[in-house]
């Protein structure tokens, strides 16, 4: 993996403080670049909202503001409150996530957010309470696990059963009572297949699939219009460095050709996109402490692991990884090196789970190197066992 050279920069200038480096270091230029190509290809309607679950730093939010994205995908009353302090306002949020709680929904219907996407029939109930009592109605969008899913994704958001959404199957019986609830505006179709996906004809398909849903809805009760159809994510990163990125360019003239085959221009098309625009704007860098050889493997302990950086082992995925080398002397002759052979990463934790990379291949390492784990931008630290053992919270360093 190529490490674009102020990043480098920056951790040789760090690592030259003394103290044992762990740290993510951010630059939100590639995000800022992929969201204004992606506002320059997008057919008319698109709207293109960052999910912050992916990195709800500051930075990054700063980034997506500057860069302008429509808003933020949000999924707790946490999340709204960050991206406003941000700069974002109430109207420019949309919200999904199963389990929202009256406390988050009650906010969203006073502040006046743009979009609540209803996950189950209690909850819409439990919105609809709310919206009476304040006098209000909230545009809502019916959140579908859809009978399809793509079985290559890294994760499968719609298809068997699930928590996220209400069963294709079950619309018939449940969209009619959704019309009656007085305090909902509905106003279309939220179906997220999968994220991480790499290939655009699977997620097109999922286009496709939602439109025909859409049309079939509006046929059966024409007072229910789709005019807002989200799609999730889902555009993928080349973690694997197979050279097979996802192309953006060939999605957005798909989805043109979908919508003009529905007759569908004049609508609403929601993305809330988190991996693909903030993967590559992180690095986790991890100071190697020690290396053992145990029963024929490297063993290489860094100062984080998955309490910093949970996503490979929670993936079961190995990182973009390079050594960058430090040069420090040997504690004593002898001392356990790696030289051209398959490794095994893990952090300081008490759990054999506490991995950050499996069977690696590494040229050189050396006890003080820094391991630079890339693609770290998403789901770095905010999916991360950041209070397990209570070592201290990485740096979290931002270049620009
Ligand atoms: C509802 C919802 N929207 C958007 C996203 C962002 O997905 P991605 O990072 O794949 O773009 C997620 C991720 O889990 C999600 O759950």
């Amino acid at each position: 993996m190529h490490i674009p050279e102020p990043v480098e920069t920056k951790l040789r200038q760090l690592a030259s403080a003394g103290k044992t480096l762990n740290c993510y270091i951010y630059d939100t230029a590639p995000m800022r670049e992929k969201i204004t190509h992606l506002c320059d290809i997008m057919p008319a309607g698109v709207e293109i909202y960052y999910a912050m679950k992916a990195n709800p730093h500051p930075a990054f939010l700063a980034a997506a503001r500057e860069a302008d994205v429509r808003g933020v995908e949000i999924a707790s009353l946490g999340e709204a409150e960050k991206a406003v302090a941000a700069g974002f306002s109430p109207a420019q949020l949309i919200y999904t996530g199963p389990g929202k709680t009256v406390e988050e929904l009650r906010w969203c219907v006073r502040q006046g957010i743009r979009s609540i996407h209803v996950e189950s029939l209690t909850e819409a109930h439990r919105l609809n309470a709310i919206c009476e009592q304040a006098g209000r109605t909230q545009d809502i969008l019916l959140r579908i696990n859809a009978n399809f899913d793509i079985h290559e994704a890294q994760t499968t958001f719609s298809g068997g059963s699930k928590k996220f959404g209400i069963d294709e199957e079950k619309l018939a019986d449940v969209l009619p009572q959704i019309a009656a609830l007085s305090g909902l505006n509905f106003r279309g179709l939220h179906v997220y297949a999968a994220s991480g996906v790499l290939n655009v004809a699977d997620l097109l398909k999922n286009c496709e699939l939602v439109f025909g849903m859409a049309r079939n809805i509006e046929i059966a009760y024409p007072d229910m219009c789709c005019d807002i159809i989200n799609f999730g994510g889902g555009f993928g990163i080349d973690y694997l460095e197979t050279g097979c990125d996802f192309d953006p360019l060939a999605w957005a003239n798909g989805l043109q050709q979908l919508i003009d085959e529905y007759d569908y221009s004049g609508r609403a098309f929601f993305l809330e996109l988190g991996r693909y625009l903030a993967a590559d704007s992180g690095w986790f860098c991890s100071e190697i402490v020690d290396i053992k050889e145990s029963r024929g493997k490297k063993q290489v302990i860094c100062a984080g692991g998955i309490n910093h950086f949970r996503r490979p082992a929670a993936l079961a995925i190995n990182h973009p990884l390079t050594i960058v080398r430090m040069a420090r002397p040997p504690l004593f002759d002898g001392q356990e090196t790696v030289h051209n052979e398959a490794v095994y990463f893990g952090g300081p934790l008490c759990t054999g789970a506490d991995k950050l990379a499996n069977n690696v291949h590494v040229e050189a390492a050396h006890v003080g190197d820094i391991a630079v784990f890339g693609f770290a931008g998403a789901y770095g630290l905010s999916m991360s066992n950041i209070e397990f053992l209570s070592h201290a919270r990485p740096a979290e360093i931002v270049l620009g």
